[in-house]
C-alpha cells in the first residue's frame, strides 16, 4: 500500500453531507452550543435538495381547514401501513412549527392574496381522513428546496458550523465495541486525508437513485452513508421500496414537479383519454405516487402509449393560463422547454415514470439514532451514530412515500437529531484517543482502487448495474425477473474485481471518484434487489404481479438487509404499531385505495 498521511481533526460533532437534512442538523447542533463541522462532497447548495420542486407539506390550513392528524392519516396510507406511526405522528406534529421556522430564517415562499403561505395540492393529500384533496403543501413556486437549501446554507454559517466542502467521505470509524469515533475523508482539491473525531457522526448524504439508469436525482446521488454503513456490518432497511416519479421528463429523466398535476395538469394517453379516472376515480391523477406510476406503465403496455414507439405518456399544462403558469411553475416551464422542446402553454409534456426517491436507507428512530439488531433487540441503538434525510428511514415514509413529504422530513428529522444530539452531547467533552489503525478500512479500499489496472472501466460497470436495476427492479415486478436481477447484480459485483482506474493522482481525480461511488452503488444495487426478491407480496412501491396483493399477516414487517462479503443477509423488524400521545390512535390497516 502507497504511503499516507492522516490530517485529524476534532469535533463535538460531524455531519456528513450538506443537503436540507444535513444542513438543519447541524444548524442545530451549532447553536446547542456543540463544535460542529459539516463535510460535503460538493459545494453546499449544489446538494441534491436544491431540486426540490413542488414543495413542503405541513398542515398550515392556510387554503382551507386542515389537522396534522388528517396529515398523518395520509402519510400512514401513503405508506401502504409500512411506516412507523410514532415517527408518523411526530413528522406530522411537528410540521407547521418547520415550515414557521424556515419562513422566519427568510425562505420566500409564494404567498396567497392576503400574504400567507401558499399552498398547493399534492398526490394523496386529503381533508378529513381521506375525504377530499387539501392544499397541505407550501411552494416557493417550483423552486421550493432551492430556497430552502439557500436559507439554511446561509443560517448554518450564521451559526459557526465548520465547513468542509469538497471532502468525499470515506468510511465510519468504528471501535471494537460497536461505537462510532469518527468518519474519514479525502479532500478532492489537494488530495490530503481526513480523519474527524467526532462525539456524534450525523449521516445525511442523501439518495442512492444513479444505482438506476434513470433517475431524476443529480448524478451525485449514491447513497456514500448507506455503503459506509452497510461496510460497517450494519445493517439497511426496506431498501426494496424504491419510488418512481410518475413525471420525469421522457429521454431525460428531468423531474416535472407533482405540483404541475396540483395547479390542474392531468395525464393522457395516445387516445387522448383522462385515464386516471379509470384508476384513481377520486384522486384521479392526484392519486399516490405508487398508483400512478403503475397507471401509466399499464397504459403504456395495454398500447396506449404516446409517441413513435407507444412509450410514454402525455402531461397537459396547456389549458392552464399562461399567467399561473409562470407565476408558479416558471421552473418546470424551462425544463420541459430544454429538455423537451416544448412550450407547455401550447404542447402535453412527454412524461414517464422515473426513479426518484428512496424510502429505504440507515434504520433510525424518530430522534436521528441509527437502529441495530441485536440478540433480537430490533431497535438497539448504535452508539455516536446517526442519519438523518433520504439516507435515513426512520420510517416515516414505509413502502411509499407521498409528495412533498420529502422536504418536511428533512427539516422536521434534521431539527430532531440537532435536538437529540445536543442532549446526548457535552460540548468539548474529552474523546478517547484514536486507535492508530482508525482509518486503516477507508485507506486500503481507497488505494486498491486508486491503484485498480483490471480490464473493465467504471463506465462500463455502471452502465450494467444501471441497466439491471432498471429491467429487473422496476416498477412492476415478479420472482422471476427479480432472481434474474439479483443474477445480474452479483454478476455485475463480481466483475467489479478487474475495475480499472487510469489516473493514480490523489487531486481531482474524477476517475477514482466515480470508482469510489460505483463501489457504495453495487452494494447498494445488491441489497435492493435482494430484499426486494424475498418480499412476496405488494406494498406500496413494491408492486410484485405474482403476488398482488398486501399480505399484513406474513409481511407488515421492516426488512433488514446487511451485504457481508459479497452476500446479502435479511432479517426483520417489526413496524412501530403505537404512536407517541393519546392525540390520535394507531390508524389500522385497510385497503388503498384512491
Ligand atoms: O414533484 C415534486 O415536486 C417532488 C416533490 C417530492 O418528491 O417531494
Amino acid at each position: 500500500m502507497a504511503s499516507y498521511e492522516w490530517i485529524d481533526h476534532t469535533f463535538d460533532v460531524v455531519v456528513v453531507g450538506a443537503g436540507g437534512s444535513g444542513l438543519r442538523a447541524a444548524l442545530g447542533a451549532a447553536q446547542a452550543g456543540l463544535r460542529t463541522a459539516c463535510i460535503s462532497k460538493v459545494f453546499p447548495t449544489r446538494s441534491h435538495t436544491v431540486a426540490a420542486q413542488g414543495g413542503i407539506s405541513a398542515s398550515l390550513g392556510n387554503m382551507g381547514e386542515d389537522d396534522w392528524r388528517w396529515h398523518m392519516y395520509d402519510t400512514v396510507k401513503g405508506s401502504d401501513w409500512l411506516g412507523d406511526q410514532d415517527a408518523i405522528e411526530y413528522l406530522c406534529r411537528e410540521a407547521p412549527q418547520a415550515v414557521y421556522e424556515l419562513e422566519h430564517w427568510g425562505v420566500p415562499f409564494s404567498r396567497t392574496e392576503d400574504g400567507k403561505i401558499y399552498q398547493r395540492a399534492f398526490g394523496g393529500m386529503t381533508r378529513n381522513f381521506g375525504e377530499g384533496p387539501v392544499q397541505r403543501t407550501c411552494a416557493a413556486a417550483d423552486r421550493t428546496g432551492h430556497a430552502i437549501l439557500h436559507t439554511l446554507y446561509g443560517q448554518s454559517l450564521k451559526n459557526a458550523t465548520e465547513f468542509f466542502i469538497e471532502y468525499f467521505a470515506l468510511d465510519l470509524i468504528m471501535d471494537e465495541d460497536g461505537v462510532c469515533r469518527g468518519v474519514t475523508a479525502w479532500k478532492l482539491d489537494d488530495g490530503t486525508l481526513h480523519r474527524f473525531r467526532a462525539q456524534k457522526v450525523i449521516l445525511a448524504t442523501g439518495g442512492y437513485g444513479r444505482a438506476y439508469f434513470s433517475a431524476t436525482s443529480a448524478h451525485t446521488c449514491t447513497g456514500d452513508g448507506n455503503a459506509m454503513v452497510l461496510r460497517a456490518g450494519l445493517p439497511l432497511q426496506d431498501m426494496e421500496f424504491v419510488q418512481f416519479h410518475p413525471t420525469g421528463i421522457y429521454g431525460a429523466g428531468c423531474l416535472i414537479t407533482e405540483g404541475a398535476r396540483g395547479e390542474g395538469g392531468y395525464l393522457t394517453n395516445s387516445e387522448g383519454e383522462r385515464f386516471m379516472e379509470r384508476y384513481a376515480p377520486n384522486a384521479k391523477d392526484l392519486a399516490s405516487r405508487d398508483v400512478v406510476s403503475r397507471s401509466m406503465t399499464m397504459e403504456i403496455r395495454e398500447g396506449r402509449g404516446v409517441g413513435p414507439n407507444g412509450d410514454h405518456i402525455h402531461l397537459h399544462l396547456d389549458h392552464l393560463d399562461p399567467a399561473v403558469l409562470a407565476e408558479r411553475l416558471p421552473g418546470i416551464s424551462e425544463s420541459a422547454k430544454i429538455f423537451a422542446g416544448v412550450d407547455v402553454t401550447k404542447e402535453p409534456i412527454p412524461v414517464i415514470p422515473t426513479v426518484h426517491y428512496n424510502m429505504g436507507g440507515i434504520p433510525t428512530n424518530y430522534h436521528g439514532e441509527v437502529l441495530t439488531k441485536v440478540g433480537g433487540d430490533a431497535d438497539t441503538v448504535v452508539p455516536g451514530l446517526m442519519a438523518v434525510g433520504e439516507a435515513a428511514c426512520v420510517s416515516v415514509h414505509g413502502a411509499n412515500r407521498l409528495g412533498s413529504n420529502s422536504l418536511i422530513d428533512l427539516v422536521v428529522f434534521g431539527r430532531a437529531a440537532g435536538l437529540r444530539a445536543a442532549e446526548t452531547t457535552e460540548a468539548g467533552a474529552n474523546q478517547p484517543e484514536l486507535p492508530k489503525t482508525a482509518g486503516d478500512n477507508a485507506l486500503e479500499r481507497l488505494d486498491r482502487l486508486r491503484h485498480a489496472s483490471g480490464g473493465t472501466t467504471t463506465a462500463k460497470l455502471r452502465l450494467a448495474m444501471q441497466r439491471a436495476m432498471q429491467e429487473n427492479c422496476a416498477v412492476f415486478r415478479t420472482q422471476e425477473i427479480l432472481d434474474e436481477g439479483v443474477e445480474r447484480i452479483a454478476k455485475v459485483y463480481g466483475d467489479a474485481s478487474d475495475i480499472q482506474v487510469n489516473d493514480r493522482s490523489m487531486i481531482w481525480n474524477t476517475d477514482l471518484v466515480e470508482a469510489i461511488e460505483f463501489d457504495n452503488l453495487i452494494a447498494q444495487a445488491a441489497v435492493t434487489v435482494g430484499s426486494a426478491a424475498a418480499r412476496p407480496e405488494s406494498r406500496g412501491a413494491h408492486a410484485r404481479e405474482d403476488y398482488p396483493d398486501r399480505d399484513d399477516k406474513n409481511w407488515m414487517k421492516h426488512t433488514l438487509a446487511w451485504f457481508e462479503d459479497g452476500k446479502v443477509k435479511l432479517d426483520d423488524r417489526p413496524v412501530h404499531e403505537y404512536t407517541l400521545s393519546n392525540d390520535i390512535g394507531y390508524i389500522e390497516p385497510k385497503a388503498r385505495v384512491y
